[in-house]
């Protein structure tokens, strides 16, 4: 119940402050002591360090001792051949590095992200950048928050947050992931091309007509995720992620207000935290509104996928 989620919540912060000092001083060594190698299939745009496993060491064994019934789902576990069974049960769905190529490159936009799912429904979320000193949480009917006190969305007395009326005032993140197969990637940069660009001849003063403000790209799925929570990006949305990458930063999106989908659209029904494709819309934006107006917005991301 109500009491439960309070517990795990609690615990889930603690750990994910424990990994975040692991991380931090890992990163002070890891010229020294960490040895990089690549994902399992060899690909070098998909990156583990010794320290991904043995963060998420830590959390498994962790869990597994406070709370031996509940399921796991990490990556390193995963990449390392398990194979787990999604049950009702409560279960953990676990990133220990999400933006592992930050962190190997020292780009401080890097989360450890610890998820619990019940009966399948993602209701706790913990993202927590040690770098920049950023703790994201929320329980499902609770609320959202930054370092514990703040409240998601931020929204900032001068000036109050924005609400644009149209895609053309929206800054957008996605990114290009891992698979750099030429089709994947072209793809993916068709997306960014027909969200930049100017459709046809219209004149400066008819570019209502459609193109966002800007594109973003930071390295860490979950990371993107809390910042559409946050309210400083507007929309977000990436093919090829994976469950750990989304599930903890899903629960603060929806209990900041934000709105997400995993398949074709709005209309889709509840995400599905499997589904690999990912749409992140933050509370009060254009394409979370009025229905035609996010079906016409959606419908370029759609074409994507
Ligand atoms: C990756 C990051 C990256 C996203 C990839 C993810 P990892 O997670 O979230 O931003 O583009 O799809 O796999 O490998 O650093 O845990």
């Amino acid at each position: 119940g109500e009491q439960d989620l309070e517990i795990y919540l609690e615990f889930a912060i603690k750990l994910a402050q424990q990994c975040g000092q692991m991380i931090l001083d890992a990163s002070k060594a890891r010229y020294s002591t960490d040895s990089m190698v690549y994902g399992k299939s060899g690909n070098p745009a998909d990156l583990v360090t010794e320290t991904d496993r043995l963060v998420e060491e830590l959390i498994k064994s962790s869990l597994k001792e406070r709370f031996p019934e509940h399921g796991f789902i990490g990556e390193e576990h995963t990449a390392a051949g398990h194979k787990h069974e999604f049950k009702d049960e409560p279960t953990w769905i676990v990133d220990p590095i999400d933006g592992t190529t930050n962190f190997v490159h020292g780009f401080p936009f890097v989360a450890v992200s610890i998820g619990l799912t019940v009966k399948k429904e993602p209701v706790v979320g913990v993202v927590f950048n040690p770098f920049l000193n950023q703790l994201f949480t929320a329980r499902k009917g609770h609320g959202a928050f930054l370092n514990l006190t703040t409240r998601l969305p931020l929204s900032y007395p001068n000036p109050p947050l924005r609400l644009p009326s149209n895609i053309s005032q929206c800054l957008v993140l996605t990114e290009y992931g891992s698979d750099r197969s030429s089709v994947t990637i072209g793809k993916k940069v068709n997306s960014v091309h027909s969200l930049l660009s100017k459709p046809g001849n219209v004149t400066w003063s008819e570019k209502k007509a459609g193109f966002v403000r800007g594109i973003r790209s930071m390295g860490s799925a979950a990371l993107n995720i809390c910042c559409v929570a946050q309210g400083s990006i507007d929309l977000y949305y990436e093919v090829g992620c994976w469950e750990w990458d989304v599930t903890a930063a899903l629960v603060i999106l929806n209990e900041a207000g934000g709105y997400t989908t995993s398949s074709q659209g709005p209309d889709e029904g509840p995400v599905n935290i499997f589904g690999r494709k990912y749409l992140a819309i933050r509370s009060g934006s254009p394409c979370d509104g009025d229905e035609n107006t996010r079906q016409s917005q959606l419908r370029l991301i759609r074409e994507m996928w």
